[in-house]
């Protein structure tokens, strides 16, 4: 009887792999048949065919990288999409990003004294929350993208996200650690909520504490061996904000190993983006004392511990940290952002 269901299986599966290929044949000689049309145009979109050309207006943060315009398929597979910072392309640009940081701080402006072409779009670049976006009054009615790590922006450049996939766990070891918890701080300013959620919770566990802040700066080599020493990393975001998850969960305490108690966003939006059952967060627990309580539990019982490391199972990380992997994000969203859109009240949606 099991012999017969395997096989049974066994037809069946192969059944739908020939489904599939046939599938994928059919589609493949469809879309050829479409290209080789000698009337010369094509039955998709027009941007989907020909070339998006972004013009970076100025690198983020003054560190630039040379663009010869082939990064985007050298480097991540991405076709027909021409990055460049050269401003003498700006009449024929696309697609014209700006980084807020330098507008805001006045090191660079806007070429609104030249001809601005009626279908290139400006982008406007953030990935710092809100409360890091200064002069935003100035810049209403200006723009028609914007593009941040939010999910409702109409470029999402998230610091990281979580995927599905089968891998082979790497389950840190919990029982060599000589640490409780770390946290890395450089600014610290007493009356954020992170930092009244660290006061009081070391009242009750140890937390060792690196960053400028206390005159314990990490090299960049030490900083993931020193998190992953310890049990727990408090991966406190200095906002608040809506989405707003940085590299202190995706790459701090994944890439460490340690398990991230975040603060930031709401449980909601960190169990919608990171892994299933990866973190522990603050507004989980009504006071610092039960928080402590339950950190202890955990660091005295390694199995529980382990389940927060269980989704290294089914789940993986990919970190984006390459300014110009992002801007290639945006040929990925061009064909699909076809309406017309200007951004009125830009302070208005990021502040939303
Ligand atoms: C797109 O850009 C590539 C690289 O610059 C160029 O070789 C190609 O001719 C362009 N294609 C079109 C349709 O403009
Ligand atoms: C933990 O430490 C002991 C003693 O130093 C060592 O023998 C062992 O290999 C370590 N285990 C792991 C998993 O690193
Ligand atoms: C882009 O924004 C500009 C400035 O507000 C506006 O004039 C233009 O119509 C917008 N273009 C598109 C395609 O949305």
């Amino acid at each position: 009887m099991a012999a017969v269901t395997t096989i049974g299986t066994r037809a069946l599966g192969l059944f739908f792999l020939l489904l599939l290929l046939l599938a994928s044949l059919s589609t493949l000689l469809y879309n050829g048949l479409l290209d080789r049309d000698p009337s010369g145009h094509r039955d998709r979109p027009p941007a989907v065919q020909r070339n998006v050309s972004v013009l970076l207006w100025h690198w983020p943060f003054g560190r630039s990288y040379r663009l010869d315009g082939s990064e985007c398929l050298r480097m991540y597979a991405i076709d027909r999409c021409l990055l460049t910072d050269r401003r003498s392309s700006l009449p024929s640009a696309d697609v014209v990003v700006f980084h807020h940081q330098e507008l805001g701080a006045g090191r660079s402006a806007l070429p609104l004294d030249l001809p601005r072409p009626p279908s290139q779009r400006w982008v406007w670049l953030s990935l710092e929350p809100p409360a890091h976006n200064a002069g935003l009054d100035k810049l209403s009615g200006l723009f028609n993208w914007t593009m941040s790590y939010r999910r409702d922006a109409d470029i999402p450049v998230p610091y990281g996200e979580s995927f599905r996939g089968a891998f082979r766990p790497s389950f840190p070891p919990a029982e060599n650690r000589s640490c409780f918890a770390s946290w890395v701080v450089s600014k610290y300013f007493p009356e954020q909520t992170r930092s009244r959620v660290y006061q009081s919770l070391r009242k009750h566990v140890p937390i060792e504490v690196y960053g400028k802040w206390n005159r314990r700066p990490l090299a960049d080599q030490k900083l993931l061996p020193t998190i992953g020493n310890c049990l727990f990393y408090l991966a406190f975001e200095n906002s608040e904000a809506k989405d707003y998850i940085s590299e202190k969960l995706w790459r701090n305490a994944f890439q460490a190993g340690a398990l991230p108690v975040v603060l930031g966003p709401g449980p909601a939006t960190y169990r919608a983006l990171a892994p299933p059952r990866s973190f522990i967060h603050v507004a989980d627990f009504p006071t610092a004392g039960d928080l402590a309580a339950h950190l202890k539990r955990l660091a005295s019982d390694k199995q529980a511990y382990e389940e927060y490391f269980h989704w290294q199972h089914t789940h993986g990380i990919k970190r984006y940290t390459d300014w110009r992997e992002r801007l290639c994000q945006i040929c990925v969203k061009y064909p699909s952002l076809t309406t017309p859109k200007v951004y009125q009240d830009l302070e208005g949606w990021v502040n939303s």
